[in-house]
């Protein structure tokens, strides 16, 4: 059975950091219209789908939106409308012929990708399914994700010295999803106890995790213990355990890393990284390198890969050739991974089955600038990686995406929690 496209438009809104964004409405006919928000991120990869920006420094000091806008109102909704599509697959290749380029640039990735998730609701909704059911590729069984909660932030997204960017606590043993989101919510509580009682300003960074000003990512690791046992968990894998995201690039310069106030080299970095998995209940390590440190990273996964998720974000940037050629060379072991990295939902789902069928772990992530739009609890739920990542259990944008994993638990109790 096809659908036509009844209708098609966008607007610019604001995103979680105050700059402009997509909100996309389509419809298809005979159906209600159904929406999507835009997610933008600040520490990005050079090798991801490109944003398209007016540039017009008299307007939100250049991040306007309106070309992006125009193109969905534009050309976009002319190539769709009164089009009949059988599925999300059709409709996305239509999208990344019409623009052209490799980058999606032509048309911006951020118009590209708000038109492909308001589509894949219109076709989950024309199904009659939720849309994480929609979403669920032939063979794959859903399942709950362990949920990432990033507590403590730096880098990129906060104003603090901190120089690695995530710290997150995930819930690997929790008993059920709603017990995970109140794991976090506790350890939550407690690392703002322990903050507050060491002087340290509570405020909170991008992601909604707190920014103190702690320098060194040991120091943060040791409060973050603390906080999980505070809270009556088990630091670990049978309990609560760590996952980083340095989000090295951004401290990467003329092959030297910057730590604290220490240059290190790749190796260095890769042995810091190896004390602290030994010291910490660290699991997971995304962007330990920099994304053109490619040698760097087949030895960190050569030395850590056995013990440790190692997961590829801006290295990888949900590609699915640079997936695949990763995969090739054993350069990680975990893709991170964001829609607007790639700009349609069909190529996320195909960097996803590619990592699936290499044994790779897949971690679904939201961005730094969100809006409250919770398409990935869903795409996270429906492809069953087991992982997502999307700020503290704070901010509503953050929490949109946990409490509709709480939903989805709610309605469907079935659903297995927990890792891969
Ligand atoms: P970004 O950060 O959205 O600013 O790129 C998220 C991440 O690095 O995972
Ligand atoms: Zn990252």
């Amino acid at each position: 059975m096809t659908h036509r496209v009844g209708s098609l438009s966008a607007i610019e809104i604001l995103d979680s950091r105050s700059r402009p964004t997509l909100a996309v409405s389509l419809a298809l006919e005979g159906a209600a219209p159904v929406t999507a928000g835009v997610p933008s991120g600040a520490s990005t990869g050079t090798r991801e789908a490109v944003e398209l920006r007016d540039g017009d420094k008299g307007r939100y000091g250049g991040l306007g939106v309106t070309q992006a806008v125009g193109n969905v109102n534009g050309e976009l909704a002319e190539a769709l409308l009164g089009r009949a599509f059988a599925d999300l697959g059709e409709l996305d290749r239509v999208l990344i012929e019409l623009d052209g380029t490799a980058t999606k640039s032509r048309l911006g990735a951020n118009a590209i990708v708000g038109v492909s998730m308001a589509a894949a609701r219109a076709f989950a909704q024309a199904q009659g399914v939720p849309l994480w059911r929609y979403l669920t590729p032939a063979g794959v069984a859903a399942r709950l994700p362990v949920p990432h909660f990033n507590v403590v932030n730096g880098g990129a997204h906060a104003a603090n010295n901190l120089d690695f960017q995530e710290f997150m606590i995930a819930p690997l043993g929790a008993p059920s999803l709603a017990e995970a989101v109140r794991a976090g919510a506790e350890i939550y509580a407690k690392l703002r106890a322990l903050l507050a009682g060491a002087g340290h300003a509570v405020g909170l960074g991008d992601e909604g995790g707190f920014a103190p000003r702690i320098d060194t990512p040991e120091d943060v690791l040791a409060l973050l213990v603390r906080a999980i046992e505070d809270a009556g968990y088990r630091p670990g894998r049978d309990g609560v355990a760590i996952a980083l995201d340095p989000a090295a690039s951004e401290f990467h310069r003329d092959g030297v890393y910057r730590v604290a106030g220490q240059e290190l080299s790749s190796d260095e970095m890769i042995e810091r990284y190896a004390r602290m998995v030994e010291r910490f209940p660290v699991y997971s390590i995304e962007d330990g390198l920099a994304e053109d440190d490619w040698d760097g990273w087949s030895r960190l996964n050569a030395r850590l890969g056995e013990r440790v998720q190692l997961v590829g974000d801006d290295i990888l940037v949900t590609n699915p050739a640079i997936v695949a050629e990763a995969i090739a060379k054993k350069v990680a072991n975990a893709a991170l991974i964001k829609v607007n990295q790639i700009g349609t939902v069909s190529e996320t789902l195909e960097t996803m089955r590619l990592c699936r069928e290499a044994g790779w772990a897949a971690m679904v992530s939201h961005r730094s600038g969100e809006t409250p739009d919770d398409f990935i609890a869903d795409l996270a739920v429906g492809t069953g990686c087991g992982q997502l990542k999307t700020g503290a259990p704070a901010r509503g944008e953050r929490v949109a995406k946990y409490n509709r994993l709480i939903t989805i638990e709610a309605d469907t109790p079935d659903l297995p929690y927990g890792l891969r």
